[in-house]
C-alpha cells in the first residue's frame, strides 16, 4: 500500500531523530510491501526563520492533506533563543498549537510502559518497579488553559497577567469516551485525575466523566486529585492502567511518567481527532542541550511511527514488528545516554550509541 506521511522535522533533536523513525519506515516498506511517500512540513522555529510565522496557513492544508503526520519536535531554548523575544502567538509553540487546534486533536494518548530491560535506567527501587507497568495517559490536548483567553494589562501602575481555564460539557464528554474505549482493550481501568477541591472545571469534569463511565460497567474507575496522582506515579506507578486528565495536568503527568519508564526519550505519543488522520511525535522536546550532538534517543519517534501503522494506517503487524525491533534492541543492550543504568557499575553490561546508530540497529532488527 501507498500512504502520505507529512513529516515535521522541527528544530534541535527534531531532525535527528524524525531521520531515525523514517529510517525504520523505509524498512518496514521494504519487507511489508508498502510505499511511505514524505512531504516536509514547516513549523515551529525554522518556520520563524523561513516564513516570520511558526505556521503557514499552507503547512495546515499540507497536513490536512496526509494520511497521518509525523513529527519531532519544535522550539528551542526559551531562556536564549530570539524566537523568545517575539510575541507569544509567534513563537514556536504557538505554531504547535495551532495545530492540535487546526486539524481538531483533542485527544492525545501517551503510552508509558516500562521495558523490563529498562528496569536499570528506571529511578525507583526495585520493589517498586515489581513486574514492571503499563499505563497510557489520555489527555485533553484543545481546551484548557493552553486555549483559554489570556491577556497582561497594566493595573495602577503593576503589570497583571491572566490565563483563564475553561472546558465545556461536550469537549469533556468526547474525551472521557476516548479514555474509556482505551481501557476497554487494556486492563479496564481508569483514573480520571483533576483537582475538584479547587476547581470549577474540575467539578464539572467529575460529573461528565461520571456519566460516561455508566456506559462502561466493565471499567473500574476512579477520581484521584492531581497532587495526589503526581505522588503516586512515584510512589505506586503498577496501580494505573488509563489515566484519564485536562491538558495541562496531562502535560506535567506525562512528564512524570515518561522518567518512571526510563526516559522522555522512551515516550511515544499520538493525537487523534475523530477520524484516523493522527499526529504522531515523542513527548518529549527538541533537547536544545544535546542538539545537534547525535546522541538524542530516537526511540520514543520510532514507536510513534509503530503507532501511526496501527493507528492510522491499520497495520497491526507492521506496528507489532517495529515494538519488537526496539525490544530487541534493548535485549541485546544497547542505550543511548539517557537509558543508561543509572548505577555506574551496571554501566559495563551495556553498549552505548548514538542516535543514527540507535536507528540502524532497530531498522536491521524488522
Ligand atoms: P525537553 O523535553 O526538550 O528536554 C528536557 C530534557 O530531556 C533535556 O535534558 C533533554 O536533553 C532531555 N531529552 C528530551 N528528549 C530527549 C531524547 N529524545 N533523548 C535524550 N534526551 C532527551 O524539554 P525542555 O528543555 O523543557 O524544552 C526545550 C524546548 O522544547 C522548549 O522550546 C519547549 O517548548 C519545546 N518542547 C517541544 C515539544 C514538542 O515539540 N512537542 C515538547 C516539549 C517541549
Ligand atoms: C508537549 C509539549 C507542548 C505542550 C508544548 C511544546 C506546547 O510540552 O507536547 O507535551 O505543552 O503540549
Ligand atoms: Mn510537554
Amino acid at each position: 500500500m501507498e500512504f502520505h506521511v507529512g513529516v515535521i522535522s522541527g528544530d534541535g533533536i527534531g531532525p535527528e531523530i524524525v531521520r531515525e523513525a523514517k529510517k525504520v519506515l523505509d524498512q518496514v516498506g521494504k519487507k511489508y510491501g508498502h510505499t511511505f511517500n514524505y512531504e516536509e512540513i514547516l513549523m515551529g522555529g525554522i518556520s520563524i526563520d523561513t516564513h516570520g510565522v511558526p505556521l503557514t496557513d499552507e503547512a495546515i492544508a499540507q497536513a490536512k492533506a496526509c494520511d497521518a503526520v509525523l513529527m519531532g519536535s519544535i522550539g528551542g531554548n526559551t531562556a536564549t533563543s530570539p524566537w523568545y523575544q517575539l510575541p507569544a502567538e509567534k513563537r514556536p509553540e504557538a505554531g504547535l498549537l495551532k495545530l492540535r487546534k487546526a486539524l481538531n486533536l483533542f485527544a492525545n494518548l501517551r503510552p508509558a510502559y516500562l521495558y523490563n530491560e529498562l528496569r536499570e535506567a528506571c529511578p525507583l527501587k526495585d520493589d517498586i518497579i515489581g513486574d514492571g507497568f503499563d499505563m497510557a495517559i489520555m489527555r485533553e490536548l484543545t481546551g484548557g488553559l493552553y486555549f483559554g483567553e489570556r491577556e497582561t494589562k497594566e493595573v495602577d501602575g503593576i503589570l497583571v497577567a491572566t490565563d483563564t481555564l475553561t472546558y465545556s460539557e461536550t469537549e469533556i464528554k468526547r474525551i472521557a469516551i476516548k479514555a474509556f474505549e482505551s481501557a476497554m482493550k487494556r486492563r479496564k481501568k481508569v483514573t480520571s485525575v483533576d483537582k475538584a477541591n479547587v476547581l470549577d472545571s474540575s467539578r464539572l469534569w467529575r460529573g461528565v466523566v461520571d456519566e460516561v463511565a455508566q456506559d462502561y460497567p466493565e471499567v473500574t474507575y476512579e477520581h484521584m486529585l492531581v497532587d495526589n496522582a503526581a505522588m503516586q506515579l512515584v510512589k505506586d506507578p503498577r496501580q494505573f492502567d488509563v489515566i484519564l486528565t485536562e491538558n495541562m495536568f496531562g502535560d506535567i503527568l506525562s512528564d512524570e511518567a515518561s522518567m518512571v519508564t526510563g526516559s522522555i526519550g522512551m515516550l511515544s505519543s499520538a493525537s487523534f481527532n475523530d477520524t484516523k488522520f493522527g499526529l504522531y511525535e515523542p513527548s518529549g522536546g527538541s533537547a536544545p542541550d544535546i542538539a545537534g550532538k547525535g546522541i538524542a534517543n530516537p526511540i520514543a519517534t520510532i514507536l510513534s511511527a509503530a503507532m501511526m501503522l496501527r493507528f492510522s494506517f491499520d497495520l497491526d503487524q507492521e506496528a507489532d514488528a517495529v515494538e519488537a525491533a526496539v525490544k530487541q534492541v534493548l535485549k541485546d543492550n544497547y542505550r543511548t545516554i539517557d537509558i543508561m543504568p543509572q548505577h555506574e557499575a551496571d554501566r559495563a553490561t551495556v553498549q552505548q550509541v548514538g542516535t543514527a546508530q540507535m536507528g540502524d540497529l532497530i531498522a536491521q532488527r524488522i
